[in-house]
This record gives C-alpha cells, sequence and structure tokens, in this order.
C-alpha cells in the first residue's frame, strides 16, 4: 500500500486517521443501511395497505372460491372442514410473517382442493377481505400482487404503539 512508504511515525498517524474515517464512513453506512431496513419494516398491515373496494371484490372471489370450506363469515366449517380465518388465533399465526410470505403460501396452499388455481390480482383481493374482516383498517393504496412490493409490508397482529 502506499502509506507504507512513508516514515513509519507518519505513517501511523495518517494510517491512524484513514482507518478513524474509514470507520466513521462505515458507521455511517451501517446507519444507512440500519434506518433503510427500519423504514421498510415500519410499514405494516396497519398503515392501509388496501382499499375498501378491493376488500369488496374479495368478498365475492372469497364467496366463489373458499367459504365453501372457511364459511361465508370466514367462521370456519366443520363440514367439509376448513379453520377460521378470524380472531386471535388465526391472525397469531400469521403475526411476524411479511405479506409476501403469506401470499405465496396461500397461493400455494389454497383452495385446498385445487390448490395454486387463484390468479395473483385476485388473491390480493381475497387477502384484502381478510384483512378487511378481521378489522384491519382500509386506505388508499391497494395491497399489491408483486411479491417485491408484498415483501416491505409485515403482518402484526395488533397495531404497534408509535
Ligand atoms: C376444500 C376446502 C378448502 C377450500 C376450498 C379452501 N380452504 Fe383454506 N384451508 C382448508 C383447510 C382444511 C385448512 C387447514 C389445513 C391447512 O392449513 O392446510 C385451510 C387453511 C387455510 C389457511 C391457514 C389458516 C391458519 O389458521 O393459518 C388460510 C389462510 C386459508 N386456508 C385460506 C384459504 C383461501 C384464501 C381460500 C380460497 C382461495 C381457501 N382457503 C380455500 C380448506 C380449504
Amino acid at each position: 500500500m502506499r502509506l507504507s512508504y512513508i516514515h513509519r511515525g507518519r505513517r501511523l498517524s495518517v494510517f491512524g486517521c484513514v482507518v478513524g474515517s474509514a470507520a466513521l464512513t462505515l458507521m455511517a453506512i451501517e446507519i444507512a443501511a440500519t434506518s433503510t431496513a427500519a423504514s421498510q419494516k415500519s410499514l405494516t398491515v396497519w398503515d392501509g395497505v388496501y382499499t375498501g373496494a378491493q376488500a369488496e371484490r374479495g368478498k365475492v372471489a372469497f364467496s366463489r372460491r373458499c367459504s365453501f370450506c372457511h364459511g361465508e363469515d370466514l367462521d370456519g366449517s366443520e363440514d367439509p372442514g376448513g379453520p377460521p380465518l378470524l380472531g386471535s388465533v388465526f391472525l397469531s399465526h400469521w403475526d411476524g410473517l411479511s405479506m409476501a410470505e403469506i401470499f405465496a403460501t396461500v397461493g400455494e396452499t389454497m383452495p385446498q382442493n385445487r390448490p395454486a388455481t387463484v390468479p395473483t390480482e385476485e388473491l390480493a383481493e381475497i387477502l384484502s377481505f381478510l384483512l378487511h374482516t378481521n378489522k384491519i383498517p382500509p386506505g388508499q393504496r391497494e395491497l399489491p400482487d408483486d411479491p417485491a412490493d408484498l415483501q416491505d409490508i409485515l403482518f402484526v397482529a395488533r397495531p404497534e404503539t408509535r
């Protein structure tokens, strides 16, 4: 390295200075990275991540594709058998997951008798309906169906105290 040509004492002080500023730069980068991650993570389902109209469309789709097993009101059915999709037990299953993970899991496993048959746009509507029925409020923007966008939305069972 160029620094090693410099007289030892001087090199050390220059070196210290370089290391010091490099450390500062690293710290700055780390802080920037952390705050970016934090601002992405801070978007949760409680921030108005779907629209009321989207949930309305989801209600129709849910009724056609899912209510047979999960009940019209999402309270589950004994026969043919499907768990409720509302309430604290249900919400606890999704707590801490990204909407991308939820989207992928539900998309790949449901409807149980015909997995992976729901178009992504419709799945976003159905998930909006599930959020709405679980008393998570709508907002101005639609729930996306792109995994990259869904990755930034965190599902938490309760609104955080801020
Ligand atoms: C043929 C019956 C059937 C249909 C139709 C069906 N499901 Fe299910 N669903 C089940 C059963 C049984 C389970 C529980 C076992 C499991 O998770 O695989 C389940 C589990 C789930 C879960 C996980 C619940 C939890 O507590 O974690 C979700 C979410 C879900 N279904 C959503 C849907 C959606 C959305 C549709 C419509 C696109 C749908 N299901 C259609 C039978 C069905």
